[in-house]
């Protein structure tokens, strides 16, 4: 792995729940670190958890800002509109975070000849029919989101080509940890309310690759610090896929209440739900190095345990 030590990084979405992992990470590697976040779905409290960064409360659409702030060498750009049925609903202001805003962070890298790595995700595939899907199964996109990821994508694609930008795509699963939002945090508010009934919204066979955030930071560590991943995109994920149902069935073994509470499906989804998500990662490991340590029903416990729910 390269040295972070003395880079000065940039990481929009710093206030998120990745960019928080990432953020703390960062912090033990290098003493200039910016977060940039409009605190649109981030929380203050990540921030002040991460007390050796810089924090600017700032937009990723306010080009002035955001060209205004320090140089950077390193720019991790998290910040996104991250839920899939908000885009369905908002397509125009989704594609003006995602999009738009991805071409402005990609301008504050030009301007800082800084190194970029952008998040994107396996919307970006849509509903594929390679399964476990590979880096260069190509573009499917079956939501707005999906679609703003690959514009996004495409952006930094041309700016590497045309502008010779230092640029990685990661491509994540679903990461999950401490401080996550999705699917497993939602059963646990369902299950606080009503420890008799876990609804599953669809029929409960969608399927996911969970990723645990440590592991992703992880390799977001290593795209950072690397000088051989320009150009490049990696699917970053754990490489198995769980039925959501399988989940529900997991987390309530858990918390002993599979004799208890009654599991219900709605059967019919939002708007651009995936039915699987399952990521070939063998890119990531033979050229990274890395290799995602963290089982799911581990830090499920340490999920629930965070919330005292057991
Ligand atoms: N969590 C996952 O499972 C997952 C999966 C695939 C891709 N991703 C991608 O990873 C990145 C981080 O996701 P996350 O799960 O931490 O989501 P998050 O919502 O916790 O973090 C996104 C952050 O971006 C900030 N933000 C949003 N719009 C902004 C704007 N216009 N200007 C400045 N800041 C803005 C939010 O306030 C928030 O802090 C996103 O790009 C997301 O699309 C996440």
């Amino acid at each position: 792995m390269g040295e972070l030590s003395g880079k000065k990084v940039l990481v929009t979405g710093g206030a998120g729940f990745i960019g928080f992992h990432l953020c703390k990470k960062l912090s033990d590697l290098t003493s200039n670190l910016t977060i940039y976040d409009n605190l649109s779905s981030g929380k203050i409290e990540n921030v002040q958890d991460v007390p050796q960064a810089k924090f600017v409360k700032g937009d990723i659409l306010d080009l002035k800002t955001l060209l205004s702030q320090d140089k950077a060498d390193l720019i991790y750009h998290l910040a996104a509109q991250v839920v899939v049925p908000y885009s369905m609903e908002n397509p125009l202001e989704d594609f003006g975070t995602n999009a738009k805003g991805t071409v402005h962070v990609l301008e504050k890298a030009r301007k800082d000849d800084a190194k970029i790595v952008f998040a994107s995700s396996a919307a970006v595939y849509g509903n594929p029919t390679q399964l476990p899907t590979s880096e260069d199964y190509g573009f499917h996109p079956f939501s707005c989101y999906g679609l703003s990821k690959v514009v996004g994508e495409e952006y930094c694609q041309m700016y590497h080509e045309q502008y010779g930008l230092d640029v990685t795509i990661v491509r994540f699963a679903n990461v999950y940890g401490l401080r996550c939002h999705g699917v497993i945090h939602d059963f646990l508010d369902k299950l606080a309310k009503d420890p008799n009934r876990l609804e599953i919204i669809g029929t409960g066979l969608q399927s996911r690759d969970f990723v645990h955030v440590s592991d992703v930071v992880d390799a977001l560590i290593t795209v950072g610090s690397s000088g051989s991943v320009n150009g490049k995109t990696y699917n970053l994920g754990y490489g198995k896929t769980t039925k959501i149902i399988d989940l529900a069935k997991m987390m309530l073994t858990i918390l002993d209440l599979q004799d208890k509470t009654v599991i219900t499906t709605t059967n019919v989804s939002w708007q651009g739900d995936i039915h699987t998500i399952w990521f070939n990662i063998d890119k990531a490991k033979k050229e990274l190095n890395w290799n995602p340590k963290v089982p799911l029903e581990d830090s499920i416990k340490e999920v629930i345990a965070a919330r005292k729910l057991k």
